[in-house]
This record gives C-alpha cells, structure tokens and sequence, in this order.
C-alpha cells in the first residue's frame, strides 16, 4: 500500500501520544511534521510533550516539529491539566528510575524555527494534493493556515478532525466537545471553508474504551521504552475517566482520527451541513449539524463525520500497533 502523507497538528494531551505512537508505528502513513497548539496545555508543554513522544520512540529520522498558536483566535486559553496531569502526559514528570533520577529528563530534541501555519502551507504547496493534516487538537493552527493563504491551503487533500460530537451531546459542556469548546471561531472557520473533513467526533470516540485490563494483557512481558511510557501516561487517564465519569477504561479520541487516516472502514461517515455555534451562552463551542431528513439537501458547505465505528475491530488494532 503507498504511504498515505500526513501533518498531524496536536495538543499532547495523553491520547495525543498515543495517537502518534499509533501513526510512527502504522506504514501506511509517513509523517511530515507535527505541528503544536496550545489545548490540553499550554504551547511550550504541548510543544516539550510532542518531542518527549519523539524521544521515546527514538525514530532514525523525527519528522520537524513546529510550534504553533498560543492562544486561540478570540478566547483565552483553556486547558485540560485535570484531565492529562500538570504536564500534559499523566504527571510522569515527577516519576524516577532506578537510580533516583527523572525517567523522563527534559527532551534534547528541539522545535523547527519555522511556525506551524508556514511549515502546513510550505509542505502543501510543495506536494499539491499529497497531503492530510491529521488535528487532533484546538483548529487554531488550522483556520490561521486556511485564512493566511487560502491558495495554499485548498492543496490539502483532506483534514481529519478529532472534534466535536454530531449528536450534540459534550464532554466539556452539555453541548460542547474540549477541542471545538476551546476554539470555537477557529473550528466555525475551518468547518464551514468546504475544505474536505472528516469529523469523527465523541458520537464515535466515547465507544473507543481501551481497559486496564487489556492494557496490562499487552504490556506484561514487555520491558521496552514505549510499553513503560503507555502504562505511565495512561494511568493517569484511567484513573480520572473512571473518578470523572465513571467510565470503565479510558476513551481513544485521537488514536481513532490516525485510525481513520490509516482505515476508513473503522467508521462509518454521512454527509452534513454542519457549523459550530461561537457564542452561545449554554451552546458555544457545540457543533452543530442538520440531521434532518430532507429530499433534498439544501446548498452550502458540507462535512463528513462519523456516527458509527467498528469499536473492538479498532480497540485491538491499536494494540497490536502500539505494543507490536
Ligand atoms: C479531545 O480533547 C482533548 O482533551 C483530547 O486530547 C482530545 O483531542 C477529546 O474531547
Ligand atoms: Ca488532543
């Protein structure tokens, strides 16, 4: 199979680090960058959190990492630190190894001096038509890139969005999911520009529940670097969807997305018209998508989004790509 090329804008965010574990171990995709924006946490921890991923899986060849937008295009920043830790990553800053010292030391990688919005538009205008951004976080770098050269941008051959919930139903707010709650504007741009989407959302993603116990059935006789660095960022995931929601293993919002990117038969997509409410008192943040039956769809942009997945088929091709 040829090598689908990916850009993948993320917030890492503990199931930001297992999606790209899931894309740097999948060969039916080749990542050209990893561009970073502030979400989970803010830009210098999501930007330190993506090249502490990068070090971890110690690639021959690390693709650039840019860094992206610091605050979202209207609003103040959000982050999620009671979801993903104070560091982003499960709090594995402070855990040691043997020897009393950090497990996880500072990374020596660095960011590119270029900023993510110029390194998506070099990258696409380079490769007209060859080129996917995989966002798995806040749209902010997306609606910049979109909005700085249009031209450039239409080049995409599809974006693939881990956001937003087409039955309406939220996990920051009743109604909003964190990505689109904490960008709004940006999300509203990007879903109504007619650039291709692929939204897979919370409808699909909360049916995606990786369990302590299959993790721990693929990791027990392993002792390598990444088996070690799932179980440590995941524990804490565990812990706060079971204390938070009740939940009895913990959602794989991201990994899905990369999923999808590498197999569209993971999920089921329709077509909607589709836009996402910026200001909403009780509803901004939420997107919104005309599920009406009509004979005929009236004219305007449309996205894809998803409303059924193959949860099991999905859950165990994780595993055995994450923990080969
Ligand atoms: C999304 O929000 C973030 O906390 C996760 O990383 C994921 O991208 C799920 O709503
Ligand atoms: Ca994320």
């Amino acid at each position: 199979m040829q090598d689908r090329r990916v850009i993948i804008d993320t917030d890492p965010g503990i199931d930001d680090a297992l999606a790209l574990i899931l894309a740097f171990n999948s060969p039916e995709l080749k990542v050209e960058a990893i561009t970073t924006v502030s979400g989970n946490v803010p830009l210098e921890d999501a930007t330190r959190n993506a090249l502490q991923i990068l070090e971890v899986l110690d690639l021959p060849e690390p693709p650039p990492v840019a860094c992206g937008a610091a605050w979202p295009i209207v609003r103040e920043p959000l982050a999620a630190r009671h979801v993903h830790g104070e560091d982003g990553l499960g709090d594995i800053a402070v855990l040691t190894n043997a020897g009393g010292g950090p497990r996880y030391p500072r990374p020596t990688l660095s960011p590119v001096g270029t900023s993510a919005v110029e390194l998506i538009l070099s990258l696409l205008s380079e490769s007209p038509g060859e080129i996917s951004i995989i966002a798995l976080g806040p749209l902010t770098n997306i609606a910049l890139a979109l909005e700085s050269n249009p031209a450039a941008f239409s080049q995409v051959q599809e974006v693939i969005v881990m956001g937003g919930a087409v039955n309406g139903i939220g996990n920051v707010t009743e109604t909003a999911e964190f990505n689109f709650y904490a960008d709004p504007d940006a999300a509203s741009r990007v879903i109504r520009s007619g650039t291709p989407i692929a939204v897979i959302g919370l409808d699909v993603t909360t049916r995606t529940l990786l369990t302590p116990a299959a993790l721990e059935a693929s990791t027990r006789d392993r002792r390598d670097r990444v088996a070690e660095f799932i179980t440590d960022v995941s524990s804490k995931y565990f812990e706060v969807s079971l204390q938070r929601r009740g939940l009895s293993g913990c959602p794989l919002h991201d990994p899905l997305a990369v999923g999808v990117a590498i197999d569209r038969s993971f999920v089921t997509l329709e077509s909607f018209r589709a836009d996402v409410e910026t200001e909403g008192h009780l509803t901004a943040g939420m997107l919104v998508a005309d599920r009406r039956k009509r004979a005929a769809q009236p004219a305007g942009p449309t996205i894809r989004a998803a409303v059924d997945v193959q949860s099991e088929r999905f859950i165990n091709f994780f595993l055995s790509r994450a923990l080969p």
